[in-house]
């Protein structure tokens, strides 16, 4: 992804209404409630994938919500795992819901090249240049925050849970250890890990 890459309006608005027809059509109960809340008091549609790295573009959040879900469709079509349409909908789709209303633009001075100056010297040729950067005013964690605001509007099921909430994968480095404890009752956590990885890492190349 190049760093100025950008996603054209018309496709922004074809993957807010690919989004929303998904999240409808599974039924899910309070989930008009949800739908209605991310459009109204959020920016999902608009929002970054990143600061810098996959997507750091606006609509940049929802693409990579429909790649990840792709992605897990793929693995679930290819036999590897069994998931509901429901459960793939609702756990790509939402997966990233915490980079809600998290992403801002702000200038700042970022070193771009040199360049000489009075005296003939080299030096840093610094310029003002506008940036994404984190204000996180509900700093509960990542698969967690996910977790709250959709369970604030509908209820997941452990499965999904457990997907959304570890989808990021392992942070530890022994026993026991939530993500490979749940993954083992829970394929679809390791599937929703490396389609999350596969979209970041490959579908979105970075720059
Ligand atoms: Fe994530
Ligand atoms: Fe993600």
């Amino acid at each position: 992804m190049e760093e100025n890459e950008t996603i054209r309006a018309e496709e922004i608005r074809a993957n807010k209404e690919k989004i929303h027809q998904l999240l409808i059509s599974t039924g899910r109960p309070g989930m008009e409630r949800l739908v209605d809340w991310m459009e109204t008091k959020t920016d999902f549609y608009t929002a970054p994938a990143s600061t810098k790295y996959h997507l750091a573009c606006e609509g940049g959040l929802a693409k990579h919500s429909l790649n990840v879900y792709d992605l897990l469709v793929q693995k679930v079509s290819s036999g590897l795992l069994r998931l509901s349409d429901d459960t793939i909908i609702i756990t790509t789709l939402l997966h990233d819901l915490c980079k809600v209303n998290f992403y801002v633009r702000e200038s700042k001075n970022v070193k771009e090249g040199t360049k000489i100056n009075a005296y003939g010297k080299e030096v840093a040729n610094w310029v003002e240049k506008e940036v994404w950067t984190v204000k996180d005013s509900f700093p509960v964690g990542h698969g967690e925050k996910s977790c709250y605001y959709i369970q604030s509007h509908i209820r997941l099921t452990d499965e999904e849970y457990a997907m959304i909430r570890l989808h990021m994968g392992s942070d530890r480095n022994g026993y026991p250890d939530p993500f490979s404890e749940s993954a083992a009752l829970f394929p679809g956590v390791i599937a929703i890990h490396t389609a999350d990885l596969e979209s970041a890492y490959i579908v979105e190349t970075r720059g």
